[in-house]
């Protein structure tokens, strides 16, 4: 069963075509990244209008890098939650609209449910029961997954994303947006103990909270350039020199990092799983990895970086798994869910 999968929830417009939720026949991401940049984060009414403009030429460009013709389609799979109202808006009327015109069944996936299914194109399939850490721009949850479409939610940030976490601190410490990839690259030449950074205690077991830590990277940085709280935290990063900016990302990232696998470690020794997997864009930090691998026993198969951050791949993967155990949905009917949690969907 050939998928084609449809994702613009928010700042990439993608398409992709899945073969039975396992063979990746196409994948095509237009990131708007570079138009976003300016203004040091995602403009909801930019992000729409750019959607607009590139949906037909990126479903058409899926189509043809698996060289596939309609005919091929056994179905589609679009995001229809979370995410923005006027991204998700183009998907899913692109999709509605294909649905109808060519006579597909159509199948609704949720974003952050969609992430995990990275993982299922994977060489090894995960297994179930799966425990599942989902680490996005808009999500920090743990999740179990007992089988397809059947989880339950462990715990969730109580404030900020981590991925907003590393996009806020990013900003203040003077790195590029998006922060999770700068923050990652300048680590690497920093000292993740040159800052005592605290982490939070939050009664849920599986529970996370990321504002506490933000804020303290502010204070410790208007103490490292000799200012107080009043001083304008855009002027901050002009202040830092580039050692001191590379060891508060490596201090930063550390405690991130220990923070999501400390939590993810606990659910695994709570939990009697057969498989761990980390999905969405902070899955792709390499650190948290790194330290995840070390410190749970058994083998996590890594989806590759570029199917961490949104894709259609996840999304036609998923639709995949959906389609056989759900009915389709009406394209007349399909209306977005801008704030629909997973918890809400199980
Ligand atoms: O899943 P995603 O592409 O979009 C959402 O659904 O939110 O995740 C984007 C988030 C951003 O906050 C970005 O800074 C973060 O993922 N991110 C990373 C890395 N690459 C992307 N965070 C940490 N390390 C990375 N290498
Ligand atoms: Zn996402």
């Amino acid at each position: 069963m050939k998928i084609l999968g449809i994702e613009s929830s928010c700042d990439e417009t993608a398409a992709a075509i899945v073969e039975d939720g396992r063979r990746l026949l196409s994948n095509v991401v237009n990131s708007q990244i570079d138009i976003h940049a300016v203004y040091g984060g995602v403009v909801p009414e930019v992000a729409a209008r750019s959607h607009i403009e590139v949906i037909n030429p990126v479903i058409n460009q899926a189509l043809t890098d698996a060289n596939c013709t309609w005919d091929d389609i056994d179905g589609i799979a679009v995001t229809y939650a979370p995410g923005l109202i006027g991204s998700l808006l183009i998907g899913t009327l692109a999709a509605r609209t294909l649905a109808i015109l060519k006579n597909k069944p159509l199948y609704p996936i949720h974003h952050v449910e969609a992430h995990v299914y990275a993982n299922f194109l994977n060489e090894k399939t995960p297994e179930f029961p799966m425990l599942a850490l989902i680490v996005s721009g808009g999500h920090s949850q743990l999740v179990l997954f007992r089988d397809h479409g059947d989880y339950e939610l462990l715990g969730q940030t109580c404030d900020d994303a981590v991925g907003e976490a590393f996009d806020k601190v990013a900003k203040i410490i003077g790195l590029a947006y998006p922060g999770g990839p700068s923050i990652a690259a300048a680590a690497k030449n920093g000292n993740p103990l040159a800052y005592k950074l605290p982490k939070s205690k939050l009664s849920g077991a599986y529970d996370f909270s990321f504002s506490g830590l933000k804020t303290a990277v502010l204070r410790a940085v208007q103490n490292e350039v000799g200012v107080d709280i009043t001083f304008p935290s855009t002027q901050l990063a002009g202040l830092l020199t580039d050692a001191r900016r590379n060891d508060f990302a490596a201090s930063f990232q550390r405690i991130a990092v220990e923070t999501l696998v400390d939590k993810t470690e606990r659910a695994y020794f709570d939990f009697d799983v057969k498989s761990v997997i980390i999905a969405g864009g902070v899955a792709a930090n390499s650190e948290l990895r790194r330290i995840l691998s070390d410190r749970i026993p058994v083998n996590i198969d890594y989806a590759p970086m570029n199917l961490c951050t949104d894709n259609a791949a996840m999304v036609a993967t998923m639709g995949y798994y959906y389609a056989l155990k759900n009915q389709p949905t009406s394209p007349y009917d399909l209306e977005v869910a801008p704030s629909l949690s997973m918890a809400k969907s199980a």
